[in-house]
């Protein structure tokens, strides 16, 4: 069984990425400016973003929250292959925003016979549409959605965790792993997206921490960090 090639689970992350690609059009722009405007200095523009959000997180995403900022339609399906391949039947994301990851990962959990994942997201308004979406692509069941600062809602996790996704405020890669390392059973799988932050980097990718990891040719330019928990 693959849902996402066979039935409506398409339709519905299609419909998905469209609605992503219209709403952060203007987001998009503006950072292709400020690239533009660094002499094409990706680093650059990256450092300062790193410095915005440790500087105050919370308004940035405030001020992002009819944003998708989601991931592509070939990162969604690395996440489903990935969680498929390690057999995941518990899953950890820390930021869910409208649920198009959190809908390639519930779909791979379904696929494997059922499971869990835990999301978590700031914003209530984002929290409310990523439940719809869930809905509407029938996974809802598979999924309870944190809502609140995941440094406080991921204290809790319980179970052996097989995949834990980070993808919220860059500057919290790396307490949020550090929240949930103590559940990451051996073999379980790290995903980084937009793991830009050095901390976080040399961390995982020092094996006396117990990972091994790399980047992920996958949407290149993108910070896409793999991790494998080894010890
Ligand atoms: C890049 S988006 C996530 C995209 C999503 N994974 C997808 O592919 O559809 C990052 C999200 O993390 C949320 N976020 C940022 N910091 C957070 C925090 N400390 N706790 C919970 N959510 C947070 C933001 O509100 C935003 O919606």
């Amino acid at each position: 069984m693959n849902s996402l090639s066979y039935g409506s689970l398409a339709q519905v992350l299609d419909k998905l990425h469209q609605g992503a690609e219209a709403a952060d059009l203007d987001y998009t722009t503006e950072i292709m400016i400020e690239i533009e405007a660094a002499g094409g200095a990706l680093e650059q523009v990256i450092a300062e973003k790193l410095a915005e959000e440790r500087a105050d997180y919370r308004k940035i995403y405030r001020d992002r929250a009819d944003n998708y900022l989601a991931v592509s339609p070939a990162y969604g399906r690395f996440l489903y292959a990935i969680a498929r391949a390690c057999k995941a039947t518990r899953i950890v994301e820390f930021g869910t925003s409208m649920g198009i990851s959190t809908i390639y990962l519930a779909a791979a959990l379904r696929d494997n016979g059922g499971g869990r994942l835990i999301g978590t997201e700031l914003e209530h308004a984002k929290v409310a549409r990523a439940s719809a979406n869930l809905d509407a692509a029938g996974l809802a069941g598979l999924v309870e959605i944190r809502e609140g600062d995941a440094l406080e809602t991921l204290r809790d996790v319980d179970g052996n965790v097989d995949l834990l996704l980070i993808d919220g405020a860059f500057a919290l890669y790396l307490p949020v792993l550090k929240l949930v390392e103590h559940r990451l059973r051996p073999g379980a799988v790290v995903l980084g997206e937009n793991a830009f932050d050095p901390g976080y980097l040399d961390y995982v990718r020092n094996p006396a921490n117990g990972y091994l990891s790399q980047p992920l040719p996958v949407d290149e330019g993108r910070g896409n960090e793999f991790t494998v928990r080894i010890a």
